[in-house]
């Protein structure tokens, strides 16, 4: 990809709306802009950065053997109102009607719709047991939408649901599910953690929450500084670690997973009931598993990011390497850089070249900015000396490699 062609634009200061740093940073590197409050555009790099996260959570979920579908956005109130969730969503679920008179809402999330399909599916132990998945944008009129993804009224949210005959499935699926989840937050790159969370509006009896400590976030949990024991909030009483009985310090974290045991609370209402080996008829056990998407983009930011930008982890970055010609009209130094990008293009990497013809200067800045993990600068040590320098951004050292030792390259662009 060219820089010059593509539609990366990179702002000097973020607008002064944005209160925290992903968000600023967020907007600053051209990921995304906003429409109305509360609702955002992806823009190239943003879609990317997305697309790479949602990617492993599609390996992830897959490897739990939840099969992936997509369920409707528009759904009607009616099926809201059999499980009594319709009152208790209130006025953050976006209602309106349609040309028939249907009282239609837009899903902020989709227990109710799930759990209507799989009552229309499973009839008996042999239906047992399974998990459904999907990543898709749900609806919610946040009362205060804040610091850009973080808190949408549109956001891109993985849900996952599982069915099992009893309550030992159940417990099996979630802990499944939990390492899944685990999995998926180390791969992007972020230190989290997690704690027993109240269940709220979705219900249920056992719930976790994985966070993510973050200076902006709006939850709060403790972590013990001797045993490193977290706890969240409405846990603890005198702010001492139950186990050390020392200090605990207190952190700002982003919620970015929230899993639960569901039970039959859905399936009852709904009536997803199975004939057992006896022929006796039981209700299925559900849990339902959520991962906040775009929301991550934001927490990964938080958490990687040095004063001149964003600092992408190698598995989400937008591009794995920038190729930087200090002067384009410098024949010896664009012809390097082209031969370059084409090599990198045909292994299959993911690369952008700065083309624009610009001072090193600003080109480094935005290189910075936009956080690609490893920058090839071609200059005056190519045109001298035949060396490219690569800058790992993460620790800004540089290394230097023969221009034609391409195996040298390749070796240490894939390390
Ligand atoms: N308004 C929002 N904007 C962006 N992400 C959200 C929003 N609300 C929830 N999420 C993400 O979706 C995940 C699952 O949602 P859920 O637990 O149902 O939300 P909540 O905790 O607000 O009740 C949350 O852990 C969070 O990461
Ligand atoms: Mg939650
Ligand atoms: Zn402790």
């Amino acid at each position: 990809m060219y820089w010059s062609r593509s539609f990366i634009t990179t702002l000097k200061e973020a607008p002064e709306s944005a209160e925290s740093v992903s968000h600023k940073l967020m907007l600053r590197s051209g990921l995304v802009r906003m429409l109305i409050a509360g609702v955002y555009s992806y823009l190239p790099l943003g879609y990317r950065v997305l697309s790479r996260i949602e990617h492993i959570i599609r390996e992830e979920m897959d490897r739990t053997g939840a099969q992936e579908v997509l369920l409707p956005s528009l759904q009607s109130v009616e099926l809201w109102q059999k499980t009594g969730r319709d009152a208790l969503m209130g006025e953050t679920m976006i209602r309106f009607e349609d040309r028939r008179g249907r009282k239609l809402c837009l899903g902020p999330t989709h227990e109710e719709v799930v759990t209507e399909l799989a009552a229309s599916q499973v009839k008996s132990w042999r239906d047992l047991p399974f998990t459904l998945y999907q990543i898709q944008t749900k609806f919610r009129d946040e009362l205060r939408p804040r610091f850009g993804v973080v808190r949408s009224c549109e956001f891109i949210m993985k849900d996952a649901y599982s069915f099992d005959r009893g309550t030992e499935g159940l417990d099996k699926i979630y802990e499944t599910m939990r390492r899944a989840y685990e999995t998926i937050f180390k791969r992007c790159g972020l230190d989290f953690v997690s704690i027993k969370a109240d269940s709220g509006v979705i219900g249920g009896d056992i719930s976790h929450e994985f966070l993510v400590p973050a200076e902006s976030g709006e939850d709060m949990v403790y972590r013990c500084r001797i045993c490193k024991a977290v706890l969240g909030a409405h846990e603890v009483e005198i702010e001492e670690c139950p186990h050390c009985h020392k200090d605990m310090e207190k952190l700002n974290a982003l919620e970015v997973g929230h899993i639960f045991k569901l039970g039959d609370k859905y399936s009852k209402s709904l009536g997803v009931k199975f004939l057992d080996e006896s022929g006796q008829q039981q209700v299925v056990q559900m849990g339902c598993y959520g991962i906040g998407v775009s929301r991550l983009i934001a927490a990964i930011v938080e958490q990687n990011h040095d004063e001149n930008g964003a600092i992408w982890p190698v598995e989400v970055a937008p591009f794995g390497v920038l190729i930087v010609p200090v002067n384009v009209g410098d024949k010896l130094i664009w012809d390097k850089a082209v031969a370059l990008h084409d090599r990198m293009v045909q292994e299959g990497l993911e690369v952008l070249l700065d083309d624009r013809d610009e001072r090193a200067g600003v080109k480094f800045k935005d290189a910075d900015l936009i956080g690609v993990p490893l920058r090839i600068t071609v200059g005056t040590k190519w045109t001298k000396e035949g060396k490219l320098e690569i800058k790992d951004r993460r620790t800004g050292a540089v290394t230097e490699i023969a221009g034609d030792d391409t195996a040298a390259l390749f070796n240490l662009l894939r390390s």
